[in-house]
């Protein structure tokens, strides 16, 4: 299984911040906002990812990322010269996904919820169609929805729908088979001027290979697109972290609960790292850790 993130286009409705930086770069309380898709597709057990960037981001990402090798990732990056839409990261990704499935985030998607490693899991095992991810929500018109027929079978996809149609939203998460390079390559823009990743999925709709994951009321979903929904996910992250004193996408811990890592990594980053609270977090994690039996971590919760 391959991942992708996709983190170009404009930032248009973060403008004047985002004139200098990629969105994606941005805090999001104490981490860049890319850490937390990048926890998503690792919580799922994929471990060869593929960002993608503007031509002016790429360098940005790389200092921050490297190759993953200290995560027991590989990461590996393309450019999308011009954000013409979400199918064209399958298109950019052609090589990269080769036969394999693959699972696709949103760099600006932030997912938290008790039992979520479980679902990406359960995403993770299906060999035929796609997987998507859903979400309720009180402004439907802002994304992709679901409709469903009266048995609750998928019905339907509509893309920013003008008519309440359905309050469920198709979030930034989805998982492919290989056939969607061929499929995304074919795709025809929409009035947007974008090819739409709903004309996507509709497909499997259509042949009744499209699995569905409900997101209930234990699951927070954050697109922190805007200024009020980047303060809000923060706040957020902030709020459980400061309650639980667990963090939420902590890379080198989810890293090391996934075995991508082992205590001695974790013990060389920890001593590595810088003295910011995220810093003292993997410090205090390695610390508790000493002594412990390689494999098999104490580590709690995601
Ligand atoms: O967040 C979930 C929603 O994302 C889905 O419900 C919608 O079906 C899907 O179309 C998308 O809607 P948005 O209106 O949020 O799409 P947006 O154009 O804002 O792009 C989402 C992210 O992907 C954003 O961070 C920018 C990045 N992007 C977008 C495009 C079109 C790219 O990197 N390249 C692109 O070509």
């Amino acid at each position: 299984m391959k991942g992708i993130i996709l983190a170009g286009g404009m930032g248009t409705r973060l403008w004047p911040v985002t004139l200098g930086v990629s969105k994606q770069l941005l805090p999001v309380y104490n981490k860049p906002m890319v850490y937390y898709p990048l926890s998503v597709l690792m919580l799922a057990g994929i471990r060869d990812i593929l960002v993608i960037t503007r031509p002016e981001d790429q360098a940005s990402f790389r200092n921050l990322l490297g190759d993953g090798a200290r995560l027991g990732l590989s990461i590996s990056y393309t450019i999308q010269p011009k954000p013409e839409g979400l199918p064209q990261a399958f298109v950019l990704a052609k090589d990269f996904i080769g036969d394999d499935r693959c699972a696709l985030v949103l760099g600006d998607n932030i997912f938290f919820g008790h039992g979520l490693p479980e679902l990406l899991r359960e995403a993770g095992r299906q060999t035929v169609g796609a997987s998507i991810f859903t979400y309720v929500t009180r402004t439907p018109e802002a994304y992709g929805v679901l409709v469903r027929d009266e048995a609750r079978r998928p019905m339907e996809v509509v893309e920013k729908p003008r008519t309440l149609v359905s309050n469920e939203a198709i979030t930034g998460l989805y998982f492919f088979g290989p056939e969607v390079v061929e499929m995304a390559s074919s795709l025809k823009p929409s009035v947007r001027g974008e090819t739409e990743i709903t004309d996507l999925i509709r497909t499997y709709v259509a042949n009744g290979t499209l699995a569905v994951q409900e997101m209930g009321r234990g699951y927070a979903w954050f697109d922190s697109g805007t200024h009020e929904s980047l303060l809000q996910a923060s706040i957020f992250v902030q709020a459980i972290e400061e309650r639980q004193g667990l963090a939420v996408a902590c890379l080198e811990e989810i890293a090391l609960r996934m075995g991508f890592i082992g205590l001695d990594e974790l013990h060389a980053i920890a001593a590595s790292i810088s003295a910011s609270s995220y810093g003292a977090y993997v410090h205090q994690l390695s610390q508790s850790l000493k002594g412990k039996v390689q494999g098999a971590p104490s580590v709690s919760g995601s």
